[in-house]
Formats: structure tokens, C-alpha cells, sequence
């Protein structure tokens, strides 16, 4: 098992910058989830781990080996691709056992017996027992996945590299091999790296989530983390619901107070440590649905007044879509609750949970003395003063 130290990585195709100032720590049986919309570099950013690509600067290191510029073969990863990338004539086994083929133990070739015990070990794992004779083209999606899961992990890799690996199968499926995936990462618990876009299946495989906008990671930290203290506008944004209300700094302290455009002043907490927030400042204030309540829970609490626009009944909850001026706001109450559209509707937003969130995006954490995001751990640190 290796930690994976990634150290200010960056690398562009032509004109295209992929990834960039990428400085990460992937702990040691760890799984890693590089969670981003379409086109943000989280495949970039996994081949370079594998080796498929060498940055065009920056390190990487598996413990306290360099292996920025070592060849895919000598990294020994397993990577699952998202098309599975297996060949459909060739049987199960032997889709298995080709990267053992190529593979030397100690400088000599496998025997075929420790081959096939091999094989047979990596079809139970992934509970495909009797099912090596088959082609591939005879098997399920679902089943296809457990192959190409069993081929990355026969070789035993200190690492294991998935890309995408759920996203050609059904909702059903893709929640049955999630929890697959878990079983075997836990069992083996081995450093895993998972791509993925779909923030839900993010939040529930991850220990650490790196989330990725424009080829830059904008947070690293566990679902929680994420989720109750996002860095980053495009983070809270991204993870769960949001609304958001433009402002200006009043005062600072615990809480900072922020005037809002129809005037009235919001009480909230910045979730960024070490920013220095300044009065005068813009802002965002930021509240998730379910922070919004009926009732005050302490005098403190911020008053917010809207019309609302749509309910939606989901059986658990009330959605509340309303209007505070031109802002469009969302909130979640109990389901007992009834509202009509065009009718005012107040709600408390204790100040515990209302997020203040600088606007410069990933480019404020700068501002702060010795961010994680832009300390490289191993080489010397580069001094940021943008
Ligand atoms: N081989 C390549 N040649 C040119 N541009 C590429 C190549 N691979 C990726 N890119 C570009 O780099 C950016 C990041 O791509 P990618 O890492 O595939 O994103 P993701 O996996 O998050 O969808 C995109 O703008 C993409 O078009
Ligand atoms: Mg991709």
C-alpha cells in the first residue's frame, strides 16, 4: 500500500491547460474520489497518476519513491477504464490474466499455475465464480464492470485507479457495484483513486473528496468537510443545494455581518479558516435548504422574507421554492407543511449556518497564510503572492 503525493502538477495539451497547481496527499488505503463536471480534468489528472501521462511540471510520489517520470509498467496501478476496455471474444480468464502475462515476478514470468490460481482469486473477489469460461460479450454490464475490476486488481497493485467505473450501468446496478467497490476497497484496503461527476456517488464511496473545477482542485477534504465548510462558492454550489445572496461586509468578528441588496444586514460565519475578510468586502452569504427553518431557534437567528414561487411534495419533505427580491431561495420543511404559490413566507437561518464565502473563487485561498491547496509538502514550498 503507498500514500500518493501529488506536488503542484500541471499539464496542458497544446493551448489547453488540463490541470494545474495540483497539490494533493492520497492517504494510504484511502479511497479518493476527483469529483467535477464534464471536462475538468479529473481523467487527466488520473492518467498522470498511472503514468499514461507525464505533467509538464510538477512531482509524483508513491511514498517516498519519485515516480513523475516512470512508464505505467513500473507503477505497478491497476486502472479500470470507463469503457472497461476488455476484449469481448477473449473469455473472462483470459481477459484476467493478460496483464499478469505481461508481468514479471522477482525478473521471471508467472508459471501458468500461478496464473490461474491468481485468476481464480480475482473472480472471487469479485464474485464472478464459474463465469471464466464465458466470452465477454456474454455477460451483463454489471458483470462486464466485475471483469474489468478483477483485471486491475490481479496484479496486486499498491494502487487501484478508476475512472468513471459506474457510469454505463443503471441506477440499480450502479448502486450494487458502489457498495461492490467499497466491500473490495475496504478488504484489500488498498489506495484507491475514483473519477467520478456525480456528486451523490462522490459523497457516499469517498474517505477524501478533491473537487475540481477548470483543472484546479478547489477542496480536499472528507463529504463532511465538504459539504458543511465548502471553500469555495463553486463547491458549495456544486455539493448539494444552495442559495445565494450577494453582500457587503458591515463588521467583522465571529460572525460577520453582511448588508444585502434590499438593505437588510445577514449574521454569519465564514467557513474558510485564516481568511481575512476585510469591511467593504463582497461577498456571498450562502444557506443550504435545510437551514432555513419555520420558527426561530434563538434570538439571533436571520430573518429571511419571501414569495413563494413552487412547492414540490417529495414525501420526506416540502420543497419551498421562493423570491427574496430577485434572488430565487430554497428551502426544505416537514412535509405536514402547506404553503400556496404567491403567498409570503418567512423563515430563520441561524447564523451558525449561514456561509460566508469570499467571491474570488479558488485564486482568495491565496490570501490565505499557508492554504494547504498551494503547500507543496515534499519540495520546497513556492511561494504564492497572487
Ligand atoms: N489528449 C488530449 N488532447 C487534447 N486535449 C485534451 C486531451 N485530454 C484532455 N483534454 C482536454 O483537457 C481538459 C480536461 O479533460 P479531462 O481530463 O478529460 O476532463 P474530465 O475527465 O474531467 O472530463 C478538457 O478541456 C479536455 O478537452
Ligand atoms: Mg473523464
Amino acid at each position: 500500500m503507498v500514500e500518493i503525493t501529488l506536488e503542484n502538477l500541471r499539464k496542458t495539451f497544446g493551448d489547453v491547460v488540463a490541470t494545474d497547481e495540483v497539490t494533493l496527499t492520497l492517504k494510504e488505503g484511502e479511497l479518493s474520489t476527483l469529483l467535477g463536471p464534464s471536462g475538468c480534468g479529473k481523467t487527466t489528472l488520473l492518467r498522470l497518476i498511472a503514468g499514461f501521462y507525464i505533467p509538464d511540471s510538477g512531482k509524483i510520489f508513491f511514498d517516498d519513491r519519485d515516480v513523475t517520470n516512470l512508464p505505467p509498467f513500473k507503477r505497478n496501478t491497476g486502472m479500470c477504464f470507463q469503457n472497461y476496455a476488455l476484449w469481448p471474444h477473449m473469455s473472462v480468464n483470459d481477459n484476467i490474466a493478460y496483464g499478469l502475462k505481461l508481468k514479471r515476478f522477482e525478473g521471471k514470468k508467472y508459471t501458468k499455475s500461478a496464473i490461474n490460481k491468481r485468476v481464480k482469486d480475482a473472480l472471487e473477489l469479485v464474485r464472478l465464480e464459474g463465469l471464466g469460461e464465458r466470452r465477454v460479450h456474454q455477460l451483463s454490464g454489471g458483470q462486464q464492470q466485475r471483469v474489468a475490476l478483477a483485471r486491475a486488481l490481479v496484479i496486486e497493485p499498491d494502487v487501484l485507479l478508476l475512472d468513471e467505473p459506474l457510469s454505463n450501468l443503471d441506477a440499480k446496478l450502479r448502486i450494487e457495484m458502489r457498495e461492490e467497490i467499497i466491500r473490495i476497497q475496504k478488504e484489500l484496503s488498498i489506495t484507491t483513486v475514483y473519477v467520478t461527476h456525480d456528486q451523490h456517488e462522490a459523497l457516499s464511496i469517498s474517505d477524501k473528496v478533491a473537487v475540481m473545477d477548470h483543472g484546479y482542485v478547489q477542496q480536499f477534504g472528507s463529504p463532511r468537510e465538504i459539504y458543511a465548510n465548502p471553500q469555495t462558492i463553486f463547491v458549495a454550489d456544486f455539493i448539494g443545494q444552495c442559495t445565494f445572496i450577494d453582500g457587503v461586509i458591515t463588521s467583522l468578528g465571529d460572525y460577520l455581518d453582511v448588508k444585502i441588496p434590499n438593505g437588510q444586514v445577514i449574521s454569519g460565519k465564514p467557513t474558510i479558516e485564516g481568511y481575512p475578510f476585510e469591511v467593504g468586502e463582497q461577498v456571498k452569504c450562502a444557506m443550504r435548504p435545510e437551514n432555513l427553518h419555520l420558527s426561530r431557534t434563538s434570538p439571533d437567528d436571520n430573518e429571511i422574507t419571501g414569495t413563494v414561487t413552487r412547492t414540490i411534495y417529495v414525501g420526506s419533505a416540502l420543497e419551498v421554492y421562493f423570491k427574496v427580491g430577485d434572488i430565487a431561495a430554497q428551502s426544505l420543511l416537514k412535509p405536514e407543511f402547506q404553503i400556496e404559490a404567491g403567498t409570503e413566507i418567512n423563515l430563520y437561518a441561524p447564523r451558525l449556518d449561514v456561509m460566508i464565502l469570499p467571491v474570488g473563487g479558488v485564486d482568495a485561498l491565496r490570501k490565505v497564510p499557508g492554504h494547504p491547496l498551494f503547500q507543496a509538502s515534499r519540495s520546497a514550498p513556492t511561494p504564492s503572492n497572487a
